[in-house]
């Protein structure tokens, strides 16, 4: 099941983002718990595949005025239904919309920290994509990446940790997030 964007890429399609914005997902993924630790007020952050927003708004909110958020996506449907709900979490002076194409994520900023949660297995060239990646991070910075139990194999995540190691990130660690495999990366010194 998804929405075909071209010959090679199908995404998780705009309604069923719907079903994962609800009370049970706030325990299994609570924003705050899993991005805390690595986001503080003031900084830069690119929400990739931000999808509805579920954690472009709690990213909005910790980095505050002083911070930005952009939040990449490819669909803009997901893209307008962010909109309005930052709107109505009074968090959208914080948070810049940008509609990716399939291929290019667009010219932004390098940035404190990127979030790619449960959106990576649905990039079908991931080499170029996490190449892109390190281009748009602090060389201090950090990509947290978390992908479906139920959707990616282990040797699948194995692919994606080994292509972000030839794009020039290490892992530090891998943080136990509830029904997901996790890597927190950081650009290693060679590749700066
Ligand atoms: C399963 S949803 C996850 C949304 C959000 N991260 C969350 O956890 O609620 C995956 C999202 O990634 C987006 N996506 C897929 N490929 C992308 C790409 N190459 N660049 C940017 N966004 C992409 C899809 O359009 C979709 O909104």
């Amino acid at each position: 099941m998804g929405t075909k964007m071209n010959d090679s890429q199908f995404v998780c399609p705009w309604w069923l983002c719907y079903s994962f914005d609800n009370p049970l997902r706030k325990w299994l993924h609570n924003p705050e718990a899993i991005l805390g630790p690595y986001v503080r007020p003031g900084d830069t952050v690119i929400d990739i595949g931000a999808g509805m927003g579920y954690f472009t708004i709690p990213l909005a909110k910790l980095v505050g005025p002083a911070g930005h958020v952009t939040a990449i996506d490819v669909q803009g449907k997901m893209l307008a239904a962010l909109t309005r709900r930052a709107e109505r979490s009074g968090v959208s002076k914080i948070i810049t919309p940008y509609l990716a194409g399939p291929d290019t994520l667009g010219p932004h900023s390098p940035v404190h920290f990127i979030l790619a949660f449960w959106m990576v297995h649905e990039v079908p060239d991931q080499q170029r994509f996490l190449s892109q990646i390190a281009h748009l991070l602090n060389p201090a910075g950090h990509l947290l990446i978390v992908e479906p139990l139920m959707h990616v194999p282990l040797k699948d995540f194995s692919y994606t940790l080994q292509a972000a190691q030839h794009a020039g990130f290490e892992i530090r660690e891998n943080p136990k997030i509830r029904l997901s495999r996790s890597a927190l990366l950081r650009r290693t010194v060679d590749s700066i």
